[in-house]
């Protein structure tokens, strides 16, 4: 007999990480519990009641408030998880704050980079240790979030970073964005970018640090790239929607990337997009509407 599996889901009351909740609920096992969080009772209670409540449901949905912006509360939920269940089997961080375009990005950043990046690098430093050999760590990151989409001037700073390289560099960028020198040092205006960069590169310094053993045990760390999704975050900032899916169509490839019996050596530590590896050097074509000067 297997031991019950438990699923954690970042900014889950809706969107994408909502449909990730409701395809884990849907396809684990009765005893499995899935913690479907967010940053506000009410709408995580909501959105909890509405999974449970789904004819398709099979496992233990359970709504959970965390502030991802708060890394001591992530380290919290991964400590009280571990000593009531052992281990954890899947998390999958997905946040992120909606940036507005009629706004200037200094006025949004700081909150921005802290439940897009900050809570990437306490997820991975919170749960990765205590992930069950076997399971899954994934980060939502985006198609924007290879190397390639970077000015080569920065290429050497993600050069076999670790993961206390991507944060310093996620500062020095955020400090430059506040002194408006980021585009002079080569940075993407579109805060978005460098953000999703610096996911993808510290899911990648984590992975390189474990890659052996979790190959062995059949574990996967990764970052995924939903592909385009008609939700509220994406749609001030495209304007070609024609190819856009549901979150409900986006998730299927990443649940199959997370309930896959086995793990595909090529997809650690890598950006999947589709179920296909994403190169760290690509230049994906995605542009995005104008940017609102600072
Ligand atoms: N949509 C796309 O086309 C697309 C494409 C590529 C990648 N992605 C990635 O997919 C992920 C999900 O995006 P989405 O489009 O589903 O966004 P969304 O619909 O805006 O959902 C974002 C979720 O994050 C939550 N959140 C915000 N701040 C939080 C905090 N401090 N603590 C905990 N939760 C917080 C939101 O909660 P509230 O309801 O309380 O605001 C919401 O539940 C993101 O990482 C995004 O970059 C999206």
């Amino acid at each position: 007999m297997t031991a019950p599996r438990i699923a954690v889901v970042t900014g889950a009351n809706q969107g994408i990480g909502f449909a990730l909740v409701q395809g884990l609920a849907a396809r684990l096992a009765p005893d499995d519990l899935v913690l479907l969080t967010g940053r506000n009772p009410d709408r995580v209670a909501e959105a909890a009641a509405r999974v449970s409540a789904d004819p398709a449901t099979t496992s233990h949905v359970q709504g959970r408030v965390l502030d991802v912006s708060d890394p001591r509360a992530i380290a919290a939920m991964a400590a009280e998880l571990t000593e009531r269940h052992g281990r954890v089997d899947i998390v999958v961080s997905n946040a992120i704050t909606r940036l507005t375009p009629d706004r200037p990005q200094t006025e949004q950043a700081d909150e921005f980079i802290d439940v897009a990046n900050g809570a990437t690098h306490a997820v991975l430093r919170s749960f990765a240790p205590v992930l069950r050999p076997g399971g899954r760590l994934i980060v939502v990151a985006s198609s924007l979030g290879t190397l390639g989409r970077l000015d080569p001037r920065l290429h050497p700073l993600f050069e076999d970073a670790s993961l206390d390289d991507v944060e310093a560099i996620v500062e020095s960028w955020r400090a430059a964005v506040h002194a408006g020198t980021e585009r002079e040092l080569g940075w993407p205006g579109w805060i978005n970018v460098p953000s999703k960069v610096a996911q993808v590169a510290a899911v990648r310094a984590v992975a390189a640090q474990r890659r052996e053993t979790d190959l062995h045990d059949g574990t996967l760390v990764a970052a995924v790239c939903p592909g385009l999704v008609d939700t509220p975050t994406s749609r001030p900032w495209f304007d070609d929607f024609s190819q856009a899916r549901t979150p409900e169509q986006a998730v299927l490839p990443l649940l199959d990337l997370i309930l896959a019996d086995t793990v595909d050596p090529a997809t650690y530590g890598e950006l999947v997009r589709f179920g296909e590896v994403l190169p760290w050097s690509a230049q994906s074509p995605s542009v995005p509407r104008t940017i609102v000067p600072r």
